[in-house]
């Protein structure tokens, strides 16, 4: 068979390029190594971890906070069986969906691993040793990454795990021992810190998602601590052995002194790494930069022209969203559209309750900079409608230049931050000031007040309920 576009992957870059690529008329062939469609995001990442995040919250709030509201309820329990099931059906739906728009937007879906046999064809190896060859006037390798760890923490599936292994976990970890306190941890570590788990942090930086503004680690750390979370900061980590029933973590403490952890399970979080194994890269010419990633050009083209290559394979945040929108561009740019991504503006959040949401520049670069800005914040405490719900953690930070007032990043911790930050990407999109949100009218009451207001502070200190 030959195919205008051959789609390597089927995570959410692959199976969103390959629907722009059929919606634009061109005959799409996707392949896929797993019997499901949707990648890391629907199978292993953003869909399962949201499942049970949004199952342990439900759990959290009827064990902590109904009694206040004045609902009460005897024998609570934790059926963990059950809420990995619900996560399965969950995965289970969204999955079959994809297959749904594959056939919907007539794309041929090939099951099995696609390798280079020559820069336009692809031998698609099927599970039962069966093999297959298409070819491709354009082909994108779309293939995604896995989870990575260093030789002295060894993954061994059953005690020291990867986020894989930790959405299907059996039982309760009585004491979790997360190495990395980045997106995966904080999520991971809340979901089963909610429902009872002793959860201890060890993270080589001085805060939990050192990368975000370092507001919202701090601010994230006070909220995690109320689940009765430890924090082992700028600690490393020397050696991680599995002793049966026990994981013993060894590292070294800030003062070079040395000492351990104890627990029943140990989460790898310490990043993921662009995963190109099976591809046979060097038949097509290609070859990988010093970490692993396809190397792209800023048309996603490859150094073979012919070759893109999108997502967490390549350069730049590893987030769906990010993936998706580099599908989209791969599509347009073949048909000879010139689309347009602002990587500045990919929002990132962390699924924690409050979430964490953020877009732009965080304080460290603006300084690094040298930009000139100014800051406006508001706590959710002072809004009527996170005391009504209770949800009063948490604050708005706005960045804008001290001079044009245009805003440079928001970064927010607090109830429904996640979907809260669209707005800040619509208003930066269009080159908004802070002045501009401020004086545009947020729903009362509603938690978008809290931008609006650390717009107002960050105009001219202007925030009118503080
Ligand atoms: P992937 O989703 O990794 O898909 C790649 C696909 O290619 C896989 O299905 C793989 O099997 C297939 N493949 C690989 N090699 C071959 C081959 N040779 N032949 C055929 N098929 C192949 N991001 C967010 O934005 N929001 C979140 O809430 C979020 N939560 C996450 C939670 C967890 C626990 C994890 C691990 C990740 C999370 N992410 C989240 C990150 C997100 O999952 C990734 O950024 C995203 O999946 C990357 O998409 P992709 O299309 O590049 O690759
Ligand atoms: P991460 O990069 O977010 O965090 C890894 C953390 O591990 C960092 O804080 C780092 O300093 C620390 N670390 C690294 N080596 C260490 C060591 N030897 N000892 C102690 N700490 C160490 O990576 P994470 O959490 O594994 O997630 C991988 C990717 O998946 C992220 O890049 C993220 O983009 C994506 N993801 C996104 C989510 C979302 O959008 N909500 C949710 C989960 C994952």
């Amino acid at each position: 068979m030959e195919y205008d576009v051959i789609m390597i992957g089927s995570g959410p870059g692959g199976y969103t390029g390959a629907i722009r690529c059929a919606q634009l008329g061109l005959k799409t062939a996707i392949i896929e190594k797993y019997p499901a469609l949707g990648g890391t995001c629907l199978n292993v990442g953003c869909i399962p971890s949201k499942a049970l995040l949004d199952s342990t919250e439900h759990y959290y709030n009827a064990a902590h906070t109904f009694a206040e509201h004045g609902i009460k309820l005897e024998h609570l329990q934790v059926d963990l069986a059950q809420m990995i099931a619900r996560k399965a059906s969950v995965v289970d739906q969204t999955t079959k969906g994809i297959t749904y728009l594959m056939k919907k937007n007539k794309i041929d879906e090939y099951h099995g691993v696609g390798s280079f046999v020559d820069p336009h064809t692809i031998k698609i190896t099927k599970t039962d040793g069966s093999e297959q060859t298409i070819t491709g006037k354009n082909i994108i390798i779309a293939t995604g990454s896995k989870p990575s760890s260093f030789p002295s923490m060894p993954i061994d599936k059953k005690r020291v795990i990867t986020s894989t292994e930790a959405l299907t976990l059996k039982e309760i970890p009585k004491h979790l021992i997360v190495i990395g306190a980045g997106v995966i941890g904080a999520e991971l570590g809340s979901v089963y810190a909610r429902i009872g788990a002793k959860v201890s942090f060890v993270e080589f930086f001085d805060s939990m998602i050192p990368t975000m503004d370092k507001t919202m680690g701090k601010e994230l750390q006070k909220v995690i601590k109320k689940l009765g979370a430890d924090f082992y900061f700028s600690h490393k980590v020397t050696k991680v052995e599995n002793k049966g029933d026990e994981v013993v973590v060894s590292m070294d403490t800030p003062k070079g002194e040395q000492t351990t952890l104890t627990g029943d399970y140990c989460l790898v979080s310490v990043g993921r790494r662009p995963y190109t194994e099976g591809l046979n890269l060097e038949a097509a010419g290609l070859k990988t930069d010093e970490r692993g990633r396809i190397e792209v050009d800023e048309h996603l083209r490859t150094s073979v022209p012919h070759i893109y290559a999108l997502g967490d394979v390549i350069r730049g945040a590893m987030l769906a969203h990010k993936a998706e929108e580099e599908g989209t561009f791969i599509a347009e740019t073949i048909v000879g559209q010139k689309p347009h991504i602002h990587y500045r503006l990919i929002p990132g959040v962390v699924y924690t309750w409050p979430e964490v949401a953020s877009v732009g520049y965080t304080e460290e670069e603006v300084k690094k900079e040298g930009i000139p800005y100014k800051v406006g914040s508001f706590p959710f405490k002072a809004l009527g409608r996170a005391r009504a719900s209770m949800d009063v953690d948490g604050l708005v930070k706005v960045l804008a230049h001290k001079d044009t007032d245009e805003i440079l990043g928001v970064h927010m911790i607090g109830a429904r931050a996640a979907d809260m930050i669209a707005e800040a990407v619509t208003a930066m999109e269009f080159r908004a000031s802070a002045e501009d949100v401020s004086r545009m009218s947020h729903a009362h009451p509603t938690y978008t007040e809290a931008f609006k207001e650390a717009c107002l502070a960050a105009t001219d200190n202007r925030a009118i309920n503080i």
